[in-house]
């Protein structure tokens, strides 16, 4: 149980400053209004729609400019730009949302679109985001839900040390099939292991 109290809370880093995160491959970087166009494009892609959105959502470029223009605006939540470095392209998108200060904890979500998927970028930059959030914000607990038949993005989260908690059975109709939903999730004292691991430390 946490013992935070208001005092506590106060001593606790919020998401208004928007860091710069750089990795070997992808550069992490805030979002801008002109960022929409391209990450447009990326949000149709079939494969993101697939594995990311409802069938419901719309989208419209007026509003996606409204979305990323006033990300770095916000203050409980951290959207960052996922860019390959080797070519400066946006490819993708980061996110700790759905901040709990009393519990310390936060969803993480990312969509990589076509340009930057299976070159290692998506790892990174979920390693990345999620380092910042335990070391600079000091969260205890971030989770996340991925459908269970998406086996790249689970590797991907395996491999950066997210642990499976459970199933959340036949979450969704899609194509007239029900599709289950793994929910999973790291604790702070988890990625300092993963992280000394790591460095061998
Ligand atoms: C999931 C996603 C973020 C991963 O990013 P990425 O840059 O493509 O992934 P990486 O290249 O860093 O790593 C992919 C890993 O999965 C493995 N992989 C790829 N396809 C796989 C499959 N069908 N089954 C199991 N593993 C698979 C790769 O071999 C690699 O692991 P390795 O490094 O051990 O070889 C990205 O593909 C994406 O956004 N996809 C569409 C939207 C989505 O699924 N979002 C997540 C919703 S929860």
């Amino acid at each position: 149980m946490s013992n935070n109290t208001f005092a506590d809370l106060a001593d606790l880093a919020d998401f208004a400053h928007k860091p710069v995160l750089t990795g070997e491959r992808a550069l992490l970087r805030p979002f801008t209004e002109a960022d929409a166009i391209t990450m447009a494009g990326i949000i149709e892609d079939p494969e993101v729609v697939r594995y990311t959105f409802e069938p419901s959502d719309e989208f419209t470029l007026e509003g996606l400019r409204a979305w990323y223009g006033s990300r770095s605006d916000q203050t409980d939540r951290l959207d960052l730009a996922v860019t390959d470095r080797t070519t400066g392209l946006l490819v993708g998108e980061v996110v700790l949302h759905d901040w709990n200060p009393y519990a310390r904890s936060c969803s993480f979500r990312t969509l990589i679109g076509p340009q930057g998927r299976g070159r290692g970028l998506g790892t990174e930059a979920t390693r990345l985001i999620v380092a910042y959030g335990f070391e600079r914000i000091g969260l205890h607990r971030i989770q996340l839900e991925v459908y269970s038949h998406n086996h790249r993005a689970r590797r991907v989260y395996e491999k950066v040390g997210f642990v499976e908690e459970g199933t959340r059975r036949q979450v969704q109709l899609r194509d007239g099939a029900w599709l289950d939903e793994k929910m999973m999730s790291i604790l702070s004292h988890e990625w300092d292991h993963v992280r000394r691991a790591k460095e061998g430390v």
